[in-house]
């Protein structure tokens, strides 16, 4: 039986080679928002490597909304074009390239004050945020609109919109963090407002040829805060702003969270979304294992599997587990010398 993990896989004008996607990873390594050799090396392996969709880690698209001074942002023209030889990079190895776009909320290193939607600290160690007036939601709208703009004329096929991870869009969808009384906040539409505000306008303004992914935290992990049948409704609305996927992790919102890591701790929130919406999902978190990958997608739990730590540890995962399904695994030419025959 051939491989679905290593089937393409076609989104809007967009062709995968394969389902193995590498998660967004802050490599704390950027100055200035800038790009620079490693995350062309760290980036360009992956797709030597073989994945059918190399992410670039969260990308900020205003400089207070870096969770570290060390990250990547999109939020200036010469960030726009060091991007470029990466990107070109990764396409010309067979990877799709993508780009997670993002605002880290309470959790950003600044200078300054973080903004959130209300003046609630992340935990003790972190200073208390500004709640966001009205012009501060209108502002983040359109920095978001400018850095999809950016990632268009740097060439990425694929952007994904951070909402996880207790970062600020997050922060909007969990009472924990928003407690505002306005039409932003209390009830769960006026919670999903601004993020699918977000999402409209990032969908409206990226070329309709290409998918747009958002990366959510289906569960805080924490009683009477966010979690799965709040994300089936948020994942419906997504679905209607023509939202392609939707990448299924969970967590980050709370210290106290009490997180039942093991393999594939989060797939039944993949799983969960995708049965009850119809939206397409990934999968993510602790999956290591070809056999396991190909179990999650042939099951219909997910669409696409997204590979972070193991990727680091290694960057050839996918050739190496399309040769364990029995798939073609197409080394570099450059590679052509070392195959693997037994
Ligand atoms: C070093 C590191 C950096 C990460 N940075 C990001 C990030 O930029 N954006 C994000 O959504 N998740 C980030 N994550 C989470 C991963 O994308 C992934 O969801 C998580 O590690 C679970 O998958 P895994 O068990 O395959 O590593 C990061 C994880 C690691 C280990």
């Amino acid at each position: 039986m051939s491989s679905l993990l290593f089937s393409p896989l076609k989104i809007r004008d967009v062709v995968f080679r394969n389902r193995v996607f590498v998660s967004p990873m802050c490599q704390y390594s950027a100055k200035d928002g800038l790009p620079n050799a490693w995350h062309l090396v760290h980036l360009g392996s992956r797709a030597v490597g073989g994945a059918g969709l190399v992410m670039v880690e969260a990308s900020a698209v205003c400089p207070d909304g870096r969770i570290s001074d060390g990250d990547t942002g999109i939020w200036n023209d010469d960030q726009k074009e060091a991007f470029k030889p990466i990107v070109q990079f990764l396409k010309s190895h067979g990877s799709v390239p993508g780009i997670q776009l993002a605002h880290a909320g309470r959790k950003a290193a600044t200078e300054g004050q973080a903004i959130a939607p209300s003046a609630v600290a992340f935990s003790a160690k972190y200073s208390v945020p500004k709640a966001m007036t009205e012009s501060d939601m209108d502002q983040l709208v359109a920095q978001f609109a400018r850095a999809v703009e950016r990632s268009r004329d740097a060439g990425f096929e694929l952007i994904e919109i951070h909402m996880a991870h207790g970062y600020l869009l997050h922060e909007f969808l969990s009472p924990l963090s928003n407690q505002r009384t306005d039409h932003y906040g209390g009830s769960l539409e006026n919670r999903m407002r601004l993020p699918l505000r977000v999402a409209q306008s990032v969908r409206e303004l990226w070329p309709k040829t290409l998918p747009v992914f958002v990366r959510i935290s289906a569960s805080d992990w924490v009683a009477n805060a966010w979690d799965l049948e709040q994300s089936l409704i948020f994942a419906r609305e997504l679905k209607m702003k023509d939202i392609d996927l939707i990448d299924c992790s969970s967590g980050g919102s709370s210290p106290d969270a009490q997180i039942p890591e093991g393999p594939a701790y989060q797939v039944p929130f993949a799983a969960a979304i995708r049965k009850e919406t119809g939206v397409r999902t990934g999968a993510v978190g602790k999956i290591t294992d070809a056999v396991q990958a190909e179990e999650i997608l042939r099951s219909g739990k997910a669409d696409v599997i997204f590979i972070g730590r193991e990727s680091l540890r290694h960057p050839y995962w996918p050739l190496h587990a399309a040769r364990t399904l029995g798939a073609d695994s197409v080394w570099p030419r450059q590679y052509l010398r070392a195959p693997i025959t037994e």
